[in-house]
């Protein structure tokens, strides 16, 4: 059974500079809500309560963010506005949180190997907060902790992109087990389109075994010179079994500005403007 998660929030957020400069990307709000609370959110749903960040210089606003803030709820006490802490205050109640810190950034892979501390020996989840997923009935996480249960082996998400944006995604080659169901052929990270081997983009959502760091460990620097989680998920790929999966549902690229701005009309017609 699964019931770790790991997101890795230690980026510097370039994109949306200077909004970045001293808060971190993670904690900008759509409408409301800092886009890392949606993504505990996703995750205590998907019924992983144990919840490790792997963060970086000038990213203590998450910590104090699932803390309990004495003056401020003190203040608020017996008014209205408790009722908009009061979601943070559940997943606060219900999760174990625990932290550690990557000193170099360098890259999603090697965030993820500096994460080992933090889980051990056993199967974990990985969630990108800059990618905002909302599911069906079922999150997106909660949908491939159902397809773990089934397959007991290392899952990816992955989308339809567009020519045009696929050279920004780590993209795959698979075989069709079952719709919407590929198991893995190759992987190339941020491939030109005429070296693309599909149009799948994998998207911020994996399942990994615990098998991912030593392959992590032995992952030389790749695209752009980071270690890329696509490399060593390559390799696994290729000693064994590593499903892609299309998840139902939608996903809003929050790292990009274009993607935040989309996110964010999309949830205040939905959620806010009838009561978030
Ligand atoms: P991105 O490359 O999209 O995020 O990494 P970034 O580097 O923060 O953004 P830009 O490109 O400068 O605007 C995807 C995710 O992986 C994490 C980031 O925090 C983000 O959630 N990450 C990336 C790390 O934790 N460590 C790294 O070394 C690289």
């Amino acid at each position: 059974m699964i019931n770790k998660c790991l997101l890795p929030v230690a980026g510097y957020g370039t994109r949306f500079l200077p909004a970045t400069k001293s808060s971190p990307k993670e904690m900008l709000p759509i409408v409301n809500k800092p886009l890392i609370e949606y993504a505990v959110q996703e995750t205590v749903e998907a019924g992983l309560t144990r919840i490790g960040f792997v963060t970086g210089r000038g990213k203590r606003a998450i910590e104090d963010h699932f803390d309990k803030n004495y003056e401020l709820e003190d203040q608020i006490r017996g008014t209205g506005k408790e009722d908009l802490l009061q979601a943070t205050r559940d997943l606060i109640d219900q999760c174990e949180f625990s932290y550690t810190r990557q000193k170099e950034m360098k890259g999603l892979g090697h965030a993820i190997l500096t994460g080992e501390t933090l889980i051990g020996d056993e199967p974990f989840a990985v969630v990108l907060a800059d990618d905002l997923c909302f599911g069906g009935d079922d999150g997106v996480l909660a949908q491939m902790v159902k397809l773990f249960d089934q397959y007991r082996c290392s899952i990816v998400a992955v989308e339809e992109v567009p020519d045009d944006s696929i050279h920004q995604y780590g993209v795959i080659a698979g075989e069709a087990i079952h719709e919407g169901i590929y198991r893995v052929t190759d992987m190339i990270e941020k491939p030109s389109i005429e070296d693309a081997p599909s149009n799948f983009g994998i998207i911020g959502r994996y399942i990994l075994t615990p098998d991912i760091f030593e392959l992590l460990r032995n992952t030389l620097p790749g695209k752009n010179g980071e270690i890329q989680i696509t490399d060593a998920l390559k390799m696994q790929a290729e000693q064994g079994c590593v499903l892609a999966y299309r998840f139902k549902g939608r996903r809003f690229d929050c790292g990009s500005i274009d993607g935040f701005v989309e996110a964010t009309n999309f949830c205040y017609e939905k959620f806010y403007k009838n009561g978030l």
